[in-house]
């Protein structure tokens, strides 16, 4: 996530300084920036984004320029139903519906009907009304450090993020478990201990009289740190809920839209197929684009009782921008060259990681990986040098962030566009200033992610 960048922290440049005050003026001062040393981005092309001192830098962080920045076939699209017709969701128009088709095929069977949206949060603010309403029940189970959207209901759910509504009565929060470094005896002591878990916090929502209306998961567990869960916990977990009578939500705003190459959705890697599924980011390259996936019979039932329609969620021009996603993730074959590319970022990451004690894993896979810091006088999580690593390749023309708990796991998640040489010089930069920054604590404990 990110950290609020205050007049202090600024540089000498007038330029950033006159905008962070006008910002700070307009946006308010808690409006989150990235880097001690904000960025005024005015380009970008494929991986590569410029800044308005006219430096360039390679982007291994966004998610959201899926398909590369500015891309061509995205823009055109945009542009071409932008000039013929904007308007809202409730008229026929043959591009939406060819659009949802597309979407819905790359689904299993039975996960057929989509209501479309305008970000992450409104596409799991859906799914919680759609799951309540079904089971009649409240209960939400969530992970103990995870994020999924901005809307009252899910800030109280929110638990790796400041909020001030306080966390709900009728939430339960789960603490992922990670089998890193474990043998398989261990790892099948964690995942007893973790299932266990799931099920004193059915008992409890139960007893509490909310009962399990959903559980709602990243299935790469990202904001958490890519945590590696053991084998057969998510479908534990999944098989649980539903046994209390509650549905299954994957959130594929991080996970989704083949980040991991190996599947086009991160609930695949798990062997399981939820109820409903959460779009967002990726959707539309940077058009705000969301969705909620679910079985027919959810909607058909959620339909029946709501008169629900989202003014711009789907709209001609969004449906424009998520078609030519899917299609040049298509034509430019990007999940298979994510495939191709995470073994040497993870090889290039295991090889960064074997220079410095400090670093004792690996995480995450496809393109999304992370390395994890330590401090290694006491084994505990550093995340100092990791904010010290992120400020130092940002200085060195590359950009990526970090995440879990401790915000010691660097967070490495570039563009699907990502080419081999631009994998070869973020490990480069990496290297550079992994060998630079050493290890060893380098931030006051409790400040926050950037
Ligand atoms: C996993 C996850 N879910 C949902 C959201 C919310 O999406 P949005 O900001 O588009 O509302 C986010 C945003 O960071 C996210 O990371």
């Amino acid at each position: 996530m990110s950290a609020s960048t205050t007049p202090a922290a600024v540089q000498s440049d007038p330029r950033t300084r006159d905008l962070l005050q006008r910002r700070h003026r307009t946006l308010g001062r808690h409006s989150p920036l990235f880097y001690s040393e904000p960025l005024e981005l005015v380009r970008g092309r494929g991986v590569r984004v410029e800044d308005s001192a006219g430096r360039s830098y390679l982007d291994a962080y966004n998610n959201v320029p899926h398909v590369g920045h500015a891309h061509p076939e995205v823009a055109r699209a945009v542009h071409e139903q932008m000039q013929r017709l904007a308007l809202h969701t409730r008229y026929l128009n043959e591009n939406v519906l060819d659009y949802a088709e597309q979407l819905l095929a790359t689904f299993e069977p039975g996960l057929d009907r989509v209501a479309f949206s305008n970000s992450g949060s409104e596409a799991n603010e859906l799914a919680l009304r759609v799951a309540r309403q079904h089971t009649g029940a409240r209960g939400v189970l969530v992970s103990d450090w995870s994020y999924h959207g901005t809307t009252s209901a899910l800030a109280e759910v929110t638990t790796a993020l400041a909020a001030g509504e306080p966390f709900a009565d009728h939430a339960r929060r789960l603490r992922v478990p990670d089998a890193t470094g474990l043998d398989a005896a261990a790892t099948a002591e964690l995942l007893a201990a973790a299932l266990r878990e799931v099920d004193q916090a059915v008992e409890s929502l139960d007893r509490a009289g909310h009962g399990v209306a959903l559980v709602l998961i990243d299935p790469l567990f990202t904001t958490e740190g890519l945590v590696r869960v053991p084998d057969g916990y998510v479908d534990g977990l999944a098989r649980r809920v539903r046994a209390a009578g509650g549905l299954v939500v994957s959130d594929e705003v991080q996970a989704g839209f083949g980040r991991t190459g190996t599947s086009m959705w991160g609930y695949q890697e798990h062997g399981i197929v939820p109820d409903l599924v959460t779009l967002g980011k990726p959707m539309g390259n940077g058009h705000p684009l969301g969705g909620t996936v679910l079985r027919a019979d959810l909607l058909e039932e959620f339909g029946a009782r709501n008169e629900y329609f989202n003014t711009f969620g789907g709209n001609p021009v969004s449906a424009a921008a998520g078609r030519a996603v899917l299609e040049v993730m298509r034509a430019e074959r990007l999940r298979e060259r994510a495939v191709a590319l995470a073994p040497v970022l993870s090889a290039g990451l295991h090889d960064v990681a074997a220079t410095s004690p400090g670093i004792v894993a690996v995480r995450g896979q496809g393109l999304f990986q992370g390395l994890e810091f330590v401090d290694p006088a006491t084994g505990g999580p550093d995340g100092g040098a990791a904010r010290a690593v992120v400020e130092g390749v940002r200085r060195a023309g590359v950009l990526i962030s970090r995440i879990g708990r401790h915000g010691n796991v660097l967070k490495i998640r570039p563009p699907l566009a990502i080419e081999e040489a631009d994998v070869r010089t973020l490990l480069d930069r990496l290297a550079d200033v992994v060998a630079e920054v050493g290890t060893g604590s380098r931030e006051p404990a409790g400040q926050r992610p950037s």
